[in-house]
Order: structure tokens, then sequence, then C-alpha cells
């Protein structure tokens, strides 16, 4: 079995930043489990489908969800469609946390998830890697930050992709789905018990990829020579 860094958090903790650097700098394969549920959530969304588990499990069963190209910065496919951009929206966000609510799709979705980890290392991000999906993965960090910070992150985010909404638009957004989140009773957001806890409130994306790192780089089992140079036009 490859080494595998989980990573998971609330949204705009810092998880995406440091799991794509990560993937980058090392070479390894990133998994981005978010970009599942949100593919599937704005399928259901154009459809109009997937009010309970059974449907929204059957819909995640006549769904082909795949990534393209350098796996820091994957292009995300729904069913063979380039919905990179389209599943970044308020909506969707919302969306994939009512749709990750579902038993029936979060067992279809982790069994896919699973199939990832083949020969490469990887490190993967999402609510539940540590705990529900990869429990036996070699370095468990856990990212938050308070949620003043990660509104504002994720305003500025949200600002720089031309989406107009209001910081306090965001704070309710990012409540409702931290709660969502946090209370489901499959698989809910929390950290695992051996996950290494890092508060990322005041720091920048540096510091976060570099205290990420010394975790990662001080496990016993780290795979000497896996990093690699940083590809070219990145
Ligand atoms: O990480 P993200 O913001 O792209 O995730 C979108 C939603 O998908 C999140 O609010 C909850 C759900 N999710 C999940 O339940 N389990 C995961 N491993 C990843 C995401």
């Amino acid at each position: 079995m490859s080494f595998v860094v989980t990573i998971d958090g609330p949204s705009a903790a810092g998880k995406s930043t440091t799991a794509r650097a990560i993937a980058q700098q090392l070479g390894w394969r990133y998994l981005d489990t978010g970009a599942y549920y949100r593919a599937l959530a704005l399928k259901a969304l154009r459809l109009w489908t997937a009010a309970d588990d059974q449907a929204a499990t059957r819909l995640a069963r006549e769904t082909r969800i795949e990534f393209s190209g350098d796996p820091s910065r994957a292009h995300v496919l729904l069913d063979g469609a380039d919905v990179t951009d389209a599943i970044r929206a308020p909506d969707v966000s919302q969306g994939a946390s009512r749709i990750a609510a579902f038993p029936g799709v979060r067992r279809l979705l982790v069994e896919w998830q699973r199939t990832l980890r083949e020969r490469e290392p990887l490190v993967g991000e999402g609510r539940d890697l540590g705990t529900v999906v990869f429990p036996d993965a070699e370095v468990k960090l856990y990212l938050d930050a308070d949620p003043e910070t990660r509104a504002r992150r994720r305003h500025a985010e949200l600002a720089d992709r031309g989406l107009a909404v209001t910081l306090e638009e965001v704070r309710a957004d990012m409540r409702a789905r931290d709660e969502r989140d946090r209370s489901r009773a499959d698989s809910p957001l929390k950290p695992a018990a051996d996950a290494t806890v890092l508060d990322t409130s005041g720091w920048d994306p540096a510091r976060q990829v570099e205290a990420a790192l010394a975790v990662v780089r001080a496990h016993p089992r780290f795979p000497k020579g896996g990093d690699v140079p940083e590809r070219a036009g990145t």
C-alpha cells in the first residue's frame, strides 16, 4: 500500500492550498474528495433530482466523475464535461454538503475514492479521509481556523473568481455548511483520534504548507527521494 496523507477540516481552513502544494512538491497524487460531492450535487441541481438517499444514490451510480491534467490542479469532468469552475459556485457548495449527508451516496463515493490508492503516494483532502476513507493513513492532518478568518478567505477567493457575494452571505453560508457537515449521522466532520491538528488562523499559505510538510517528512516511513523538482510552468 502506498504512503497516504489525509487532510481534513472545515471549508477555507487551508486544505486545498496545502494538499495541492504537497502533491506538487513531492510529485504525489492529489485527491480532492469534495470535488466528487460537488460534481454530483451540480448534476442533481441541474436535473432537479436527488431529494432523498435512494434517488441520490441512483443518480451517483449513473454518474462518471473523473479528473484530468496536472494532479495538483486537476480539471473535474462530470460525465465527460469540464465542470471545474461550475462546481465552485455557492449553491453547489450547499448542495454538496446536503447530498454528502446521504449514507448511500457516501458509501459509493468512498468506494471510488479508495480505488485511487494505487502504487504512488497520495495526498487527499476532505472531511472524512482520516476517519473513514483511509483510517490507516500514515499521516493525518486536521486543519482549522477561526470562523472569521475562514469567512474572509472564502470571500476573497469568490471575489477573485468574479462572484459578487457579501461577507455576511459567506458567513451565513459557512455556518450552515459547518453545522450540517459536523452534525450528520454518517461520517461527520471531526479530527481522527490520531490526527495532528494545525490551527492556521493568522498563517499565510507558505507557513501552512511548511508546517504540514514538516509533519509529513518527519514520518518514519516517509518515502525518501520523494522530492521532485518543481514542474516546468507551474
Ligand atoms: O471540501 P469542499 O468544500 O469542496 O466540500 C464540499 C462539501 O462536500 C462539504 O461541505 C461536505 C462534503 N464533503 C464530505 O462530506 N466529505 C468529503 N470527504 C469531502 C466533502
